[in-house]
């Protein structure tokens, strides 16, 4: 089988970096057709430069990375340095980029891609905040129906939150966005907080990515010391949640992963609640299911896939 045309929509943040890392070391799954980056644990800036550190860290420089929206489409900014770090990368010391961003606004560039490329053939993976897919979706609506498929992490139902007690952090910071998201028609498979806190980095699991030995693993490892100390302290976890890996890994191997489709509504304006994902689970009302919404994953094979993978990379 081809692999799958994907772009990933992003603001590193470790685990968005190690979700990159897993799909630039899987060329014969997905080819990512470009990186567009996003505000979200740390402003725009970062987020752009953080994507390419990553990329060169991977010996990629020649992918094509995407400045987008600086900020939510209707909201303040919200970031996340309290898990992230100042840098949104804190933990391994990696150069300054050097390879440069596109001149294109990632906006257009997901609207371009999407009308270029044979209708139904590009999948979307955002790992952040929804803005730049929702500013696309708004700017060209002819795009939803070209989608193959959006496979995004955010959301929580059983988890309920993690940056509010019933929202977590990426559908918090621009719940206007995911609601037109949710809201597309567009195929949707969801990673909520419910399955990316079964896939913990324990002990070791990160003791196996330093073992690698390579220029990657170690910084996987460090990246995930450095990420850990927060769900540590919070939630007492095994180790630090890989969220937005889930998405990548999802693409390459979907049979770990086990959800239902059911119906997912964003809540945007409850004070108390706003950026929830109401989720019917349980099939208790009629309305109409919008997402695949993942619950479980098979946490053994899913890091014995990441570390394969990462020890191909320089
Ligand atoms: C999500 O928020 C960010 O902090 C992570 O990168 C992940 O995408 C988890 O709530
Ligand atoms: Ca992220």
């Amino acid at each position: 089988m081809n692999p799958a045309k994907i772009i990933i929509d992003t603001d590193p943040g470790q685990d968005d970096a190690v979700a990159i890392l897993l799909a630039l070391a899987s060329p014969e799954d997905v080819e990512v057709l470009g990186i567009t980056c996003v505000a979200g644990n740390v402003p725009l800036e970062l987020t752009a430069r953080n994507a390419r550190i990553v990329c060169e860290l991977a010996g990629f420089p020649q992918t094509k990375i995407f400045a987008g929206c600086d900020r939510p489409l209707g909201r303040t900014l919200v970031t996340a340095e309290h898990v992230h770090g100042k840098s949104g990368l804190d933990g391994p010391v990696l150069p300054e980029p050097t390879m440069p961003l596109q001149d294109t606004h990632a906006v257009d560039f997901i609207i371009d891609t999407l009308r270029a490329e044979p209708a139904g053939t590009v999948t979307l993976c955002p790992l952040g905040p929804l803005t730049n897919i929702a500013a696309a979706l708004q700017k060209a609506p002819d795009i939803a129906e070209r989608i193959k498929q959006i496979v995004l992490m955010g959301g929580a139902y059983f988890e309920v939150g993690n940056i509010t007690p019933t929202a977590e952090f990426n559908i918090y910071v621009d719940p206007e966005a995911a609601r037109i998201v949710f809201g597309a028609g567009a195929p949707l498979v969801v990673m909520p907080l419910d399955v990316t806190h079964k896939a913990l980095v324990t002990t070791p699991r990160n003791d196996a990515f330093r073992a690698l030995g390579n220029a990657t693993g170690i910084a996987v490892a460090e990246m995930t010391d450095f990420f850990e100390r927060f769900d540590l302290a919070k939630y007492g976890s095994e180790g630090a949640p890989l969220h937005d890996p889930c998405v990548t890994a999802y693409l390459i191997a979907p049979h770990l992963f086990s959800g239902r489709h059911i119906n997912v509504e964003i809540e945007c304006d409850s004070d108390l609640c706003r950026g929830m994902t109401v989720a019917d689970w349980w099939g208790v009302t009629d309305r109409k299911p919008n997402a695949l919404f993942i619950g479980d994953l098979d946490a053994d094979h899913f890091f014995a896939l990441l570390t394969d993978r990462l020890a191909r990379l320089p």
